[in-house]
């Protein structure tokens, strides 16, 4: 079994010729031919066939109406349920267009315009930008030094937005971009029992879920005790690569259906037909694709921290338990504050910036590891060059 996984082509190992030739996507598309660009979550993968026929055959015989959305609810539940024994009535689900979506008609539910909304940065930089566009505001609760939820912290500032009578939500990034913390039961048990005690509502993004890497175990928000007040939303666009085929989906906790029941029938109308087939095929026959692809990830995420140990002297990295996303301490190599602008103008590799990620920020860069061996090896010997 192990041997046949490793017999088929690699998913990342797409060479760079063929990435420059033939993706048009932003990850592509914005930096010059002689940039590697490592930076927006998108894959350099092959893509996952069961996706690749679907939406073929739905093109070639013009099912290219309106999305039906049931069959993608259902199928998200039964990949829930084998993977993580997660249980959801799909009947209780909202269809939205992309998880940001989601997040944003959440944000309409459970804050008030001006209202706090919490986050713990370092954390992927749209949670500032969806906030902001919905007219709330950012307040931070950051990680601990060692990458995880502090839930002193949490609880101070909780109490303290509660205090002033604001309606608060808390925006969980589960498991969290950029760090690759993977939350442990016990984490999302103290934090919902906080958040229960403040009125807090927390909002899980879980589009990273299937992403967790064979040394650590995923849980989703839901399944934990005390967490039904909460609401999760998630989508295949990360673990398929499917941004551009857009879908997601919104579960709630069994206290928040009648919440979320509350939202517009006409937000389920971004959801596309196309991303709704492509998404629906990715849960109901990619797993193993999936599995092949964390198998990769594993791999990829030893073989940076290998190069990082090897040739970037005083550089840090915490081994990411989840994601294709690496956090990088570059505070020591002399870079300045931001990083990620020199390695772009001097070694030709586009990192997103440290500071974009909120408080803690300073100092360091995320590197996207979602690319062949051989393009890790081109992009660390590039940043290498420059730290001569
Ligand atoms: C934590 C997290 N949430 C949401 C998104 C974006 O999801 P969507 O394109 O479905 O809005 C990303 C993309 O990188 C992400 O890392």
């Amino acid at each position: 079994m192990g041997e046949t996984r490793w017999t088929q082509p690699p998913i990342l190992g797409v060479p760079l010729a063929d990435l420059r030739r033939d993706r048009t996507s932003v990850k592509w598309g914005v930096h010059g031919s002689d940039v590697i660009p490592m930076w927006i979550a998108e894959m350099d993968c092959a893509p996952c066939p069961a996706v690749v026929d679907a939406v073929s055959a739905a093109v070639s015989r013009g099912d290219t109406g309106y999305a039906l959305t049931e069959e993608y609810a259902v199928q998200v539940a039964a990949f829930a349920e084998a993977e993580w024994a997660w249980d959801f009535d799909p009947r209780t689900t909202t269809r939205v267009a992309d998880v940001l979506t989601g997040v944003t008609h959440l944000l309409g539910l459970f804050t008030d315009p001006g209202g706090p909304v919490v986050v713990s940065p370092p954390v992927y930089n749209a949670f500032y930008e969806v906030i902001e566009a919905c007219g709330r505001r950012v307040v931070e609760a950051p990680l601990g030094a060692d990458h995880r939820l502090d839930l002193e912290r949490l609880a101070e500032v909780f109490a303290r937005l509660t205090a002033e009578g604001a309606r608060t939500a808390y925006l969980l990034s589960n498991p969290h971009n950029p760090t690759g913390t993977v939350h442990t039961p016990a984490e999302l048990e103290a934090l919902a029992r906080v958040a229960d005690e403040h009125g807090v509502r927390v909002l899980s993004d879980e589009i990273h879920g299937p992403l967790v890497l064979p040394t650590s175990t995923f849980t989703p928000y839901l399944t934990v005790p005390g967490t039904d007040r909460g609401v999760t939303v998630t989508s295949a666009s990360k673990a398929w690569n499917l941004a551009g085929l857009k879908a997601a989906i919104i579960v709630p906790g069994d206290a928040a259906v009648d919440d979320v029941r509350r939202l517009h029938p006409f937000v389920t109308f971004g959801a596309s037909h196309l991303g709704v087939i492509a998404q629906t095929a990715a849960y109901r026959d990619g797993r193993d694709w999936c599995h092949r692809l964390v198998d990769e990830l594993d791999a990829n995420r030893h073989l940076l921290a290998d190069l990082v140990t090897d040739q970037l002297p005083g550089a840090r990295l915490v081994v990411p338990e989840s994601t294709y996303l690496a956090w990088l301490d570059l505070t020591d190599v002399g870079l300045g504050e931001d990083p990620a602008g020199e390695v772009l103008r001097r070694a030709r590799v586009a990192l997103s910036p440290g500071p974009i990620f909120g408080s803690g920020g300073r100092g360091h860069a995320r590197l996207n590891y979602a690319t062949s061996p051989e393009i890790l090896r081109d992009a660390v010997g590039r940043i290498a060059g420059i730290l001569e």
